[in-house]
C-alpha cells in the first residue's frame, strides 16, 4: 500500500455533482462552469493562430503581447504600473497559480490562514508544502471577515493568508477597509497574501472591486491571481495569471517552470489578441452576469429557498431549511439532482467543520436564460 501524502483527498464534490449530472439529466448548476461559450472572436483567433503556427512552447513567464494586455488591463481599472518582465506570470489556470505561490512561500510548519467556506485546492497544496491551514469561519448569512478572529489566528508561524474576494461559494466580497485591517493586523509580521481574484469582474450592484493592487502596503506582499477562463468564459482553457512584485515572482516561477514551465502558446496568443481588441469585454462583465443573477432570483423568489441576491461570482447561495429543515446539505444536493432535476453544491463541503445546522446549497448561474428559467421553475415546485 502507497502511504499517501493527500490521505483526505477524494474525488471532488465538483466531479461528483456533475457526474450525477450527466447521469440523470439534471440541468447542472453545480460545478462553475458557463454552458454558453466564449466570445467568438477570442473562439475564432484561437483556431486561426494553431494554423498559424503557434504551437510550439511560450516564453516561460508568458506571451509578453498577453503581458502587456494584461498589464494594461489592470493599469486601466486598478491604478497600478507594473514591470510585465518582473511581475506577470502566465499560468495554466490560476490554479496552477495558487499551487506554485503555495509552493514558492510556504515551508515545513509554516501556517497558513483560510477562511471557510473556502475553495477546495488551497489546503492540499498547503499540505504538499509540509504547511498546514489554520481555518477561520466567516459567519452566515453575510459571510463577513471577522477581523478580530484574524488577529487570534495569527501566530509567529503564520506564513501566508489566503483571501479569495468575491467569494467562492458565498458571492461576498471584501471592501476596501478590509484590507486596511488587514494591512494594520500584518504590518509589523513575516506574513505573506495570496489574493485569489478569479472572480474580479463579476462584482453586482455598482461596486468596484477592492483588488490587492490597488492597495500599496498589501501588494508589496502579496501574490495576485485570475483566470482568464472565468472572465471570457472559457473554463475548459485552464489560463491564468499571477501578480506579484519581483521578488516573489522570481520565486514563484521557479516552481511554475518545473510544474508546467509554461502555459498554452495558442490560447495565449488569441487571448492577448481578444483584449487588445475588445477592452470592453471585461468593463461590460459586471452587467453581464448581474442580468443573470437577477433573472434567477427574480424566478426563484417565488420557491421556498431563501436568499440574498449574492454580490459577486457567478454563485447564488440558497437556505432550503424551510424546505426540509432536517436533511444534511449533502443529502439535499444529492435529492435535488436526482428527484428534481437541477445539480447544485452542498456548501458544508467547503468547511473544515461545518456548522451543524448549515442548510445551504450553493447554484451557478453561468447559464443561458432558458437554463435558469427552467431550473428556477423546478426549484419553485420544491
Ligand atoms: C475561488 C477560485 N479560485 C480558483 C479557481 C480556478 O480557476 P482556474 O480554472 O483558472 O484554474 C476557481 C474555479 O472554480 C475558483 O472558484
Amino acid at each position: 500500500m502507497i502511504a499517501s501524502k493527500l490521505p483526505h483527498v477524494g474525488t471532488t464534490i465538483f466531479t461528483t455533482m456533475s457526474r450525477l449530472a450527466a447521469e440523470t439529466g439534471a440541468l447542472n448548476l453545480s460545478q462553475g462552469f458557463p454552458d454558453f461559450d466564449g466570445p467568438p472572436a477570442l473562439l475564432e483567433a484561437v483556431g486561426r493562430h494553431v494554423l498559424a503556427g503557434h504551437n510550439q512552447y511560450a516564453p516561460m513567464i508568458g506571451l509578453p503581447a498577453l503581458r502587456e494586455q494584461v498589464g494594461l488591463k489592470i493599469q486601466r481599472l486598478y491604478g497600478r504600473i507594473l514591470d510585465i518582465e518582473q511581475e506577470i506570470t502566465i499560468t495554466p489556470g490560476a490554479t496552477q497559480g495558487i499551487f506554485c505561490a503555495i509552493q514558492a512561500l510556504v515551508r515545513a510548519g509554516d501556517e497558513v490562514i483560510v477562511f471557510d467556506p473556502c475553495y477546495d485546492s488551497y489546503e492540499p497544496s498547503v499540505q504538499l508544502s509540509g504547511g498546514h491551514c489554520v481555518h477561520v469561519p466567516l459567519q452566515p448569512p453575510e459571510f463577513a471577515m471577522d477581523w478580530q478572529r484574524v488577529r487570534e489566528a495569527i501566530t509567529p508561524r503564520t506564513r501566508l493568508i489566503i483571501l479569495n474576494s468575491p467569494h467562492n461559494p458565498s458571492g461576498a466580497v471584501l471592501s476596501p477597509t478590509d484590507l486596511d485591517q488587514l494591512a494594520a493586523l500584518i504590518r509589523d509580521r513575516d506574513i505573506y497574501l495570496l489574493s485569489d481574484e478569479v472572480y474580479e469582474h463579476l462584482v453586482f450592484d455598482g461596486q468596484q472591486h477592492a483588488s490587492v493592487l490597488c492597495h500599496d502596503e498589501l501588494y508589496h506582499r502579496a501574490f495576485v491571481i485570475s483566470s482568464f477562463g472565468k472572465t471570457c468564459h472559457v473554463t475548459g482553457w485552464k489560463t491564468g495569471y499571477v501578480v506579484a512584485p519581483p521578488a516573489l515572482s522570481e520565486e514563484l516561477r521557479k516552481i511554475h517552470q518545473y510544474v508546467s514551465f509554461a502555459g498554452v502558446t495558442p490560447l495565449q496568443w488569441a487571448l492577448a489578441e481578444f483584449m487588445a481588441a475588445h477592452p470592453e469585454h471585461v468593463t461590460e462583465l459586471p452587467g453581464f452576469y448581474q442580468q443573470k443573477r437577477d433573472l434567477f432570483c427574480q424566478q426563484l423568489a417565488h420557491s421556498r429557498f431563501k436568499f440574498v441576491p449574492t454580490a459577486g461570482t457567478y454563485f447564488q447561495i440558497a437556505d432550503y431549511s424551510a424546505i426540509c429543515p432536517d436533511l444534511p446539505d449533502l443529502e439535499m444536493a444529492f435529492w435535488l439532482t436526482r428527484e428534481q432535476g437541477v445539480a447544485c453544491i452542498p456548501v458544508s463541503v467547503f468547511y473544515q467543520r461545518p456548522p451543524a445546522d448549515l442548510r445551504l446549497v450553493r447554484f451557478c448561474f453561468a447559464k443561458r436564460e432558458d437554463t435558469l428559467r427552467q431550473a428556477a421553475e423546478r426549484l419553485c415546485r420544491v
